[in-house]
């Protein structure tokens, strides 16, 4: 605000010296000039004389216009280039490999462990192996480590100890671009640009064709959205889409996410703004649909996930359990816990442990 100010009031003094200075020009020559041509010192051709200096002014206007929106785009340049010149997170190997076109989406976590920058331990011995196409679902409570697990699959972090491998390669060893296009990682906040919804959905695949639009948004349960919008597809969504609601943001970033068409999808509680049922609909179409991509889905409702593959259940950073629901559920412990009172999901981490085991 203040850098906006600044600029707003340096263009305000630059225009009004330069109005002041063309006035106080055109003053001067039609006073003087006028005056001379009474006197019969100049004849009445000071009249074009008068007329050239307009043409003059214009051009100087011009300049003027010219100069201050280079100022801006000078600005706008120096905030992209701020961006794009910031260090990622994780450092990039100087010989790291890109992934073969086509990854079977083979994910092992081996002895991983992980802290953020304080000393506590946050995954403490993560062993964990996600066959291709697989469909996992991570439960727990709150702060138990599910969006970390998650986070270091996509090497949003890098581990402090063990390694998270995909397709048999380290992920450090992997090009980050590469990455980023295989294994997509899709927050509970939608991140949804300033632009039309077509235009926030061909981010995930600039040369995806009408089709493939179609199929993202009926997979992510946007048909009836798109047909109710104004424009269709091509309707504005406002800054951070805020013409849209949490879950139809939610739903459009998904469908963003099909079309990228990663082999690895990580779903961090990114459709939690739906209501119970269409989450359950919305997941098992998508898991449907994408049947050779390995999924992780992290929900705090796990009745939305009963059907998923096997079930992980982590507790204070270690996987105190796993297996589908009904083998879950028939063991007893943390997970029937969790499932039977699903208000402790959603609570944090001072809240009473769950009993260890029945
Ligand atoms: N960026 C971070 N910096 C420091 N600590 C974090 C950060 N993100 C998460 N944590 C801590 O790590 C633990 C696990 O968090 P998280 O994986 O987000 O849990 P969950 O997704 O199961 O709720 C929590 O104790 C949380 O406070
Ligand atoms: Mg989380």
């Amino acid at each position: 605000m203040k850098a906006l100010n600044h600029r707003e009031l340096v263009e305000v003094l630059f225009s009004s010296c330069y109005m002041a200075i063309i006035s106080l020009g055109m003053i001067t020559i039609l006073g003087y000039g006028g005056y001379q041509v009474f006197t019969g010192v100049l004849t009445i051709g000071m009249v074009a004389f008068y007329s050239y200096m307009g043409r003059l002014f214009d051009p100087l206007r011009a300049a003027v216009d010219i100069y201050s929106q280079l100022n801006r785009l000078g600005t706008n340049i120096r905030r992209i280039l701020e961006v794009t010149e910031m260090a990622p997170s994780v450092p990039e190997l100087p010989d790291a490999v890109d992934f073969p076109t086509r990854i079977r989406g083979y994910v092992e976590m081996d002895n991983v462990c992980f802290s953020y920058k304080s000393a506590e331990s946050v995954l403490d011995g993560i062993h964990l192996k996600l066959g291709p196409g697989e469909k996992i679902a991570l439960v727990g409570m709150s702060g138990s480590g599910k969006s970390t697990i998650a986070k270091l699959i996509a090497r949003l972090y890098d581990v402090n100890g063990g390694a998270v491998c995909i397709d048999g390669i380290d992920v450090r060893n992997i090009r980050l671009g590469s990455l980023r296009t295989k294994v997509c990682y899709l927050l509970q906040d939608a991140v949804i640009f300033d632009r039309t919804v077509k235009e926030n959905l061909l981010l995930g695949n600039p040369s995806a064709t009408t089709t493939e639009l179609q199929r993202a948004v009926e997979i992510a349960d946007l048909t009836e959205l798109v047909r109710r919008l104004p424009q269709g597809l091509d309707t504005p969504v406002g800054p951070r889409g805020n013409v849209l609601s949490g879950g139809e943001r939610q739903r459009l970033a998904l469908a963003r996410a099909v079309l990228q068409n990663p082999s690895i999808l990580l779903l961090d509680e990114s459709t939690s703004a739906l209501d119970a049922p269409s989450e359950r609909r919305v997941l098992m179409n998508l898991a449907q649909q994408f049947s050779h991509q390995t999924i992780v889905f992290v929900s705090h409702r796990i009745s939305a996930l009963k059907w998923v593959d096997r079930i992980i259940v982590l507790n204070r950073g270690v996987i105190e359990q796993q297996g589908t629901h009904d083998q879950l559920i028939h063991r007893g412990g943390l997970y029937n816990h969790l499932h039977s009172v699903p208000a402790v999901l959603t609570s944090t981490q001072d809240a009473p442990q769950a009993p260890r085991e029945i």
